[in-house]
């Protein structure tokens, strides 16, 4: 395949220093975000390596993919498998994505979730599996407070873990600082209660406030991991538009231990475009939300 005739790839924008990976190449990296992410890789994938890596080889002076791959199996951190992490890996996100799901949430999943935290004083536990920069995570709470009020969510009434593998995101996500643009979908009344003036004034920065992120937990963790360092049981688990870039067989495997995790009658909810999957053990509702049998 020539890379040159790829959509937005220049001749201005090709570092001369890195050369395009070779079929060969491209397999061996194929295969290692393959066991290291359990991302799917076609061959039309050879463009997003070498787009996404050629600045980081050019930086590390390398002028092969081969010689990356060295470099990244030499170091014995594994600091360099997290730069290739950060840079293969798909984050788009932001507030009130796939907005059928927080309708349901509070239509559906919040009121029983209310009438069991005042019944038998049950503890809310949720996961943004695969969180990005941390919108849903912040959407989650926000709901959250709204619908159930200070009074049940404080004293640890709920709390919710965030997780991603990619640690550009991450770090993004504790900063809890968004752009205007990035804020459009959030409801004005929303925005005022649940969100700060930032520290960058210049692009109407705005900044989640203390109190909701204080019910988030963000954490690094890769969900390939063998175990998972999570001892809660979740009422809602949200694992949206991840699976979806994920070898058939490893998804299958990542779905059994999100429903592990999930406490009796928990919630899964996918991306909407994630409705195929064989979930085993859960009920399907509408808009790829699944519930624990
Ligand atoms: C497209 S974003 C989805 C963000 C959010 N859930 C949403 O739907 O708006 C997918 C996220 O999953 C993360 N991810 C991919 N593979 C992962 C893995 N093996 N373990 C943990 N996170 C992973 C990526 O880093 C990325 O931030």
């Amino acid at each position: 395949m020539n890379l040159h005739t790829k959509p937005g790839f220049s001749h201005r924008t090709k570092l001369e220093s890195v050369r395009e990976p070779t079929d060969e190449e491209f397999e061996l990296f194929r295969k290692l975000v393959l066991t290291k992410l359990g991302l799917n890789w076609g061959s039309e994938k050879k463009y997003l390596l070498y787009s996404r890596l050629q600045k980081r080889l050019q930086h590390l002076k390398l002028s092969t993919f081969q010689n990356y791959f060295n470099y990244i199996h030499k170091e014995k951190n594994g600091s360099e498998l997290q730069h290739l992490y950060n840079a293969v890996t798909t984050t788009k996100s932001g507030f009130y994505r796939e907005k059928q799901h927080f309708e349901f949430l509070r239509r559906e999943i919040l009121p029983e979730l209310k009438e069991r935290m005042l019944r038998n004083r049950l503890k809310l536990r949720f996961w943004s599996a695969g969180c990005a920069s941390g919108e849903e995570a912040f959407n989650l709470a926000m709901e959250a407070h709204d619908f159930l009020g200070t009074g049940l969510i404080s004293n640890g009434g709920l709390r919710i873990l965030a997780s991603d593998v990619n640690t550009e995101v991450l770090d993004s996500a504790l900063k809890g600082n968004y752009t205007a643009e990035q804020i459009n979908n959030v409801p004005d009344e929303m925005k005022k209660r649940f969100f700060v003036s930032g520290a960058n004034q210049q692009n109407d920065e705005q900044t989640i406030r203390t109190d909701i992120r204080k019910c988030i937990e963000f954490r690094h963790f890769n969900l390939m991991a063998s175990e998972y360092p999570i001892a809660t049981k979740f009422q809602l688990i949200f694992c949206r538009n991840l699976l979806y870039y994920l070898h058939p067989e490893i998804r299958e495997l990542l779905l059994k231990k999100l429903v592990d995790h999930l406490d009796e009658k928990g919630w899964l909810v996918l991306g909407v475009t994630e409705s195929g999957y064989n979930v085993e053990g859960l009920q399907k509702h509408s808009f790829s939300t699944y519930r624990k049998i």
